[in-house]
């Protein structure tokens, strides 16, 4: 099959094009005939060696994807060969740069007709990061005031409006280019942060929502009121130490599960929840795509356009 893959950790031009040999599905996997995958922040830093070595050559990265079933391995009874599906590889598993990839048929859920695979595969991971954080960690309430940092942004964009659909009011910083576009998902009061410090104009916050790391996240603290939460998905596998001893600080844990696939479909079919803007490269392109989503300015999500 056909892939994106590299053979030394490096920059983006270590991603190269051509044949691997086609995954097999094991028991109760299901073998996906994959036709969109996206890209997430992950990827690169996999590729970057972020995360440390890989354990084989050549690597195809890839965390979530959106495909047909083509076979279906012993112990699977939820699938049949040609249902539309997509999901989000199990965690340690990567692959779906791919034109097929073998996953477990238990944490795979069924894509509707409604969105398209580009769609599908824009709303996997970063849906079940946005869901996690902002219901299962944050617990956000109605009438709550969250600051998500980074609102153009994939995981973000998708925050804001579960945020709003909560019924929460939501601030949200992004350079002056994004302002109408975190306006349309929702976002109640836009901060441009390069002009302005969002730790002068905001204080007060029952939550913060940080997907920006670095600097951005040690300062978010400051925005709380006695009492506030946050939560970070951008500062590596521990949320930051808190400076204050009266809010607390979250990493949420990412789990994979079809429930909270099936949650984030139920959503969006409902018109709660836009799938976000999504800018299409074909998976010959990786190398281009992942130079693109490593400068950190991409508006909503990039994804392969895989067969
Ligand atoms: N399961 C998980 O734990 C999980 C899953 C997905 C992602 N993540 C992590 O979450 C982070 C976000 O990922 P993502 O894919 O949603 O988005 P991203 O591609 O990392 O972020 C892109 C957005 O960030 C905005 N941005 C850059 N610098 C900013 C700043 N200083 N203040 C405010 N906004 C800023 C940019 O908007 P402007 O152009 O307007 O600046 C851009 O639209 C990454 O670090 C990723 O690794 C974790």
């Amino acid at each position: 099959m056909k892939a994106a893959f590299f053979m030394r950790h490096g920059g983006p031009e270590v991603l190269q094009y051509g044949d691997v040999p086609d995954p097999v599905a094991g028991v109760g996997e299901v073998l996906v005939d994959v036709h969109a995958a996206s890209v997430n922040a992950a990827d690169w830093k996999m590729r970057a060696g972020g995360y440390g070595p890989v354990s084989r050559f050549p690597y195809v990265p890839g965390r979530d994807f959106s495909g047909v079933v083509a076979a279906v391995s012993e112990g699977v009874s939820d699938f049949k060969v040609g249902d539309p599906v997509f999901g989000v590889c199990d965690v340690g598993q990567e692959g779906a740069y791919a034109e097929k990839i073998a996953i477990k048929a238990a944490i795979v859920a069924g894509k509707p007709e409604a969105l398209s695979h580009a769609e599908c595969a824009a709303l996997a991971l970063a849906g079940l990061t946005a869901l996690v954080s902002i219901e299962d960690t944050l617990q956000l309430t109605r009438g709550e005031t969250i600051l998500i940092q980074g609102g153009a942004g994939g995981v973000a964009g998708l925050a804001i409006q579960l945020a709003k659909h909560i019924g929460a009011r939501v601030i949200t910083t992004a350079s002056a280019a994004n302002h109408a576009y975190v306006r349309r998902l929702g976002a109640d009061e836009v901060i441009d942060y390069r002009t302005e410090d969002f730790a002068r104009k905001v204080s007060g916050c029952d939550a913060v929502f940080d997907t920006v790391g670095g600097e951005v996240a040690l300062k978010s603290f400051a925005v709380l009121r006695s009492g506030g939460r946050a939560a970070f998905i951008a500062s590596g596998a521990a949320a930051p130490a808190s400076p204050r001893s009266d809010v607390r600080a979250f990493r949420p844990q990412v789990g994979r599960d079809r429930r909270h696939l099936e949650r984030i479909i139920a959503l969006a079919l409902a018109g709660a929840v836009r799938p976000p803007e999504i800018t299409r490269y074909p998976l010959s392109e990786a190398a281009e795509a992942h130079a693109v989503s490593e400068g950190r300015h991409l508006r909503g999500k990039l994804v392969f356009d895989v067969r």
